[in-house]
């Protein structure tokens, strides 16, 4: 019996007030329960409004969607680990596709903002995922086993067990194209294979979710797919009541 994941990444949307009115109606749907779990990923500037809205609820969880990999210093405009940890963060998207080809993150940027997470306290969520082009020149596993040693590398192996993995396909990201549930579990076996080389005793604690276009429509099917524990959702969990419903799938 899986106990799945739903993690909702707002990406740039939602403004304090937005986000407030959107927890209300969230939680008037979303009553307390053990058998899932539910994170909200809100712009840094909408998060203080987010917890405030929250603080009857610590069964849902609040993460922030970037740090910078200092603790502190001179970095005009980030937000660092400890930072979000103090502001009520308990995860970190760390090398999401946008980070990766908007905002040009290296591999080892990545791995480095790895680190800060945990040394803060911080649960990383790895996202890995392939472009279409490698996709279609057969390159799928590979770049996301390579996106994932980049990432966990530098830890101890009781801390990587501690991360979560997001598997979001480029091309499946706010297209409507998602991956098939077989395709998507096909990598998150390549996943769990690879954690288990590195990771022997700890790698099935390690969560591995789906992104990409996950709608109403397609959640069951893509969580009911073999080493699917759950899912990172971007267009489908601005609206609350859409929300609520994917959450209650
Ligand atoms: P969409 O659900 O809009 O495709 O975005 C997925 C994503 O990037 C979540 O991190």
């Amino acid at each position: 019996m899986k106990s799945p994941i739903f993690a909702a990444n707002w990406k740039m949307n939602h403004s304090p007030a937005d986000a407030t009115a959107f927890i209300r109606t969230f939680l008037a749907n979303f009553g307390k329960r053990q058998d899932r779990s539910v994170i909200f990923f809100p712009p840094a500037l909408s998060f203080g409004a987010v917890v405030s809205a929250l603080k009857d609820r610590p069964d849902i969880q609040l993460g922030v969607q970037n740090i910078h990999w200092e603790d502190k210093g001179a970095f005009t405009g980030e937000n660092s680990a400890p930072i979000a940890r103090g502001a009520g963060a308990k995860y970190v998207l760390v090398g999401h596709s946008e980070r990766r080809h908007v905002f040009g993150e290296t591999e080892v940027e990545t791995g480095k903002k790895v680190a800060a997470a945990v040394r803060a306290g911080l649960t990383p969520v790895v996202c890995v995922g392939e472009t279409l082009a490698q996709r279609e020149a057969g390159e799928t596993v590979s770049v996301v086993l390579g996106q994932l040693r980049a990432a966990l590398g530098t830890l101890s192996g009781a801390d990587a067990a501690n991360a979560v993995i997001a598997y979001e396909p480029v091309w499946a990201i706010g297209t409507g194209r998602n991956a098939t549930p077989a395709d998507a579990s096909a990598v998150h076996h390549a996943i769990r294979a690879e954690l288990h080389a590195f990771l022997p005793s700890g790698s099935l604690a390690v969560p591995i979710l789906y992104g990409g276009s996950v709608n109403r429509g397609n959640a069951a099917d893509l969580l009911a797919a073999p080493e699917v524990d759950g899912l990172l959702v971007g267009g489908a969990s601005l609206d609350a009541e859409g929300w609520s419903s994917i959450v209650l799938t």
